[in-house]
């Protein structure tokens, strides 16, 4: 039978043992954390000025969405100008006609008498180019415009409707 003497013996060297461990374990966490990257966020992040971020998408020049443009796309994408722009010569709406506006001086709609003056700062001319950045955003592109449209987002429905306003005959 083990006395008083021998069991606390006993009991005090597993706790010993069991601190020992605890410590070990500690210092151990300690030594990983340092320097470790586990899922803590980085203390500072050095700005270098560049985006690092690969983004998935691809940069599309305009020039090579609109040489493979559809027009027939372009038409169905007029129907959100339609409410303000008509295509016929000299048939003005809340916008001026859109005839022939490819390759047109800005700001020449015959008869039309509502322009702000916002287009012809920004643009001396309707090229493709200069379209697509106005369709874009209309009103950072050309900041006071009246004209109340948001922007068209996508790149290729803009080159369809500068495709389809370039070939549209009536
Ligand atoms: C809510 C009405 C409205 C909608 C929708 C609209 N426009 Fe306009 N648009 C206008 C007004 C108003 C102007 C004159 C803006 C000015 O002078 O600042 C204008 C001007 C223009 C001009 C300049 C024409 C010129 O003679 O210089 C072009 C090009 C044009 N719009 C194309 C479009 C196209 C393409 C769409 C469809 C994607 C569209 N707009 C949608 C009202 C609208």
């Amino acid at each position: 039978m083990f006395d008083t003497m021998t069991f606390t013996k006993i009991a005090g060297s597993l706790c010993g043992a069991l601190l020992i461990l605890l410590l070990g374990k500690w210092a151990a966490e300690e030594l990983f954390h340092v320097g470790g990257h586990g899922d803590h966020a980085q203390a500072y992040v050095i700005d270098t000025g560049v985006d690092e971020t690969p983004s998935d998408e691809p940069v599309l020049a305009f020039a090579d969405v609109f040489a493979a443009a559809d027009p027939g796309k372009g038409e169905r994408a007029f129907r959100q100008c339609s409410a303000c722009h008509k295509l016929v010569s000299g048939e003005n709406g809340v916008g001026p006609y859109l005839h022939n506006v490819v390759g047109r001086d800005v700001g020449t709609a015959v008869g039309y008498a509502a322009y702000s003056g916002a287009l012809s700062e920004a643009a001396d001319v309707w090229t493709p180019e200069n379209l697509n950045a106005f369709l874009e955003n209309p009103k950072s592109y050309a900041p006071g415009t009246s004209m109340s449209y948001n922007g068209m987002r996508d790149i290729e429905d803009r080159a369809n409707l500068i495709a389809y306003l370039a070939t549209y005959t009536d």
